[in-house]
């Protein structure tokens, strides 16, 4: 039998019970759920996978994947069926000839590890198909409205997924259950029925399942909670140039002198530049803006601002909160201090509430008081990434 290793990602559901939508698009963290189920899949190095979406959103989870291009093995999005069977058979149909095994996922499940993936696809090599599963930790209590019995839960399972089968298996599984008009919740039931022997791989309650809000809810706190605030600083100075432009936070200022640089010489936008870069452990705006290269030549701090913001987003680093202090003798800078804060807080994606701007001089003392130029110091926080991340 090939060792080839094809997936099937779930993920045609309608989200009914969620009820937002189709849940492969729901946001968990900012990323949507199939990106989150897809990650393990990918990193524990199967050779292909197969995503299977609602019909209505192909193209968009065709998309979602493409564009963050860190999904090699996906071999192809197909639309999915009514039922979570039918999705599954849909997605055996287009796994290519040499697969001889199949992982089988839900899209559901965010915090499925690639050390799972790989121990529940040991386990079916040695039996021919194993289950995820987490042993009841509850006492299971058996009726409606009053308890009929009390099932004992030693040898209670949750099965879950990841589950993984010999292809023949899994193909014959689905080709009886679908001849003999047997639905089942999970494909492991589809295997039993043939009377297979399906391993059960101990796994743990953190492989959450999304069903209702309840649960996106739950693990919005875990998401969020292993997440941390980092701080960074920046400092810049620029000396006055008669004649030149001012512009600080990307707002023009009226007045006779301007700042001399390379760029525009927003001392504000290039201390903050450096503040966020400095939190997320990056190198300066020299290093990734170098002033020698002439594509920088009178480049709008602001736009290279956004530029920084787009680059931390892609590594999860989001700012939480930025302060500046300008020194300047002239111009008076408190009636800009309004437009000053929109401006950055627009170019970090924060409330106006987030950013503050101020503004003193340096009382007459050193170069700054003696007017020969502006200096910015800036504060920021961005919340990083933690362990349960894409
Ligand atoms: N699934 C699927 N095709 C279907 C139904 C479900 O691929 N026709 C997938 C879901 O996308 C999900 C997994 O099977 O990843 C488990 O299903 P469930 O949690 O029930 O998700 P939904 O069917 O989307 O939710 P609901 O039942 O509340 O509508
Ligand atoms: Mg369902």
């Amino acid at each position: 039998m090939s060792h080839r290793v094809g997936a099937i990602l779930a993920a045609a559901g309608r989200g009914e019970r969620l009820g937002l939508g189709p849940k492969a698009l729901v946001p968990l963290g900012g990323w949507p759920l199939v990106l989150w189920a897809l990650r393990p899949l990918q990193e524990a190095g199967l050779d292909e996978i197969v995503v299977v979406a609602p019909p209505e959103a192909t193209a968009e989870v065709r998309r979602l994947i493409g564009a963050r291009g860190s999904f090699p093995a996906v071999r192809s999005v197909l639309p999915g069926g009514l039922r979570r069977q039918d999705s599954v058979y849909a997605g055996l149909q287009a796994l290519t000839q040499e697969v001889g095994w199949v992982v089988v996922h839900d899209a559901a499940r965010p915090f499925t590890t690639p050390e799972l993936v790989a121990r529940v696809l040991a386990a079916a090599r040695e039996t021919g198909a194993a289950v995820a599963a987490a042993p009841a930790v509850d006492t299971l209590k058996e009726g409606t409205g009053t308890v009929r019995r009390t099932v004992p839960r030693e040898e209670m399972w949750h099965a879950q997924t990841p589950q993984a089968f010999r292809r023949d298996w899994l193909e014959e599984a689905h080709r009886r259950a679908r001849s003999e008009g047997f639905a089942g919740t999970d494909d492991s039931v589809l295997v039993e029925r043939l009377g297979h022997p399906v391993r059960l791989v101990p796994s743990c309650h953190h492989n959450l399942k999304i069903t209702g809000p309840e649960d996106l809810r739950l693990a919005e706190e875990l998401v969020r909670g292993s997440t941390t605030v980092r701080v960074g600083m920046g400092f810049d100075v620029h000396p006055f140039a008669p004649g030149r432009p001012l512009v600080l936070a990307g707002v023009e200022i009226p007045s006779p002198v301007g700042l001399a640089g390379h760029s525009d010489a927003d001392v504000v936008c290039h201390a903050l530049m450096d503040a966020l870069l400095g939190a997320a452990g990056e190198r300066d705006i020299g290093f990734w803006f170098p002033p020698s290269h002439p594509r920088w030549r009178g480049a709008r701090s602001r736009e290279l601002l956004v530029q920084v913001v787009a680059r931390l987003a892609e590594r999860g680093f989001t700012p939480v909160n930025a302060d500046v202090t300008v020194v300047a003798e002239e111009p008076l800078l408190s009636p800009l201090v309004p437009a000053m804060k929109a401006s950055l807080a627009g170019a970090l994606g924060l409330d106006e509430g987030a950013v503050a701007v101020k503004a003193t001089t340096a009382e007459g003392l050193g170069a700054l008081g003696r007017r020969e130029g502006m200096a910015a110091w800036a504060v920021c926080a961005v919340r990083a990434p933690g362990r349960w991340r894409i």
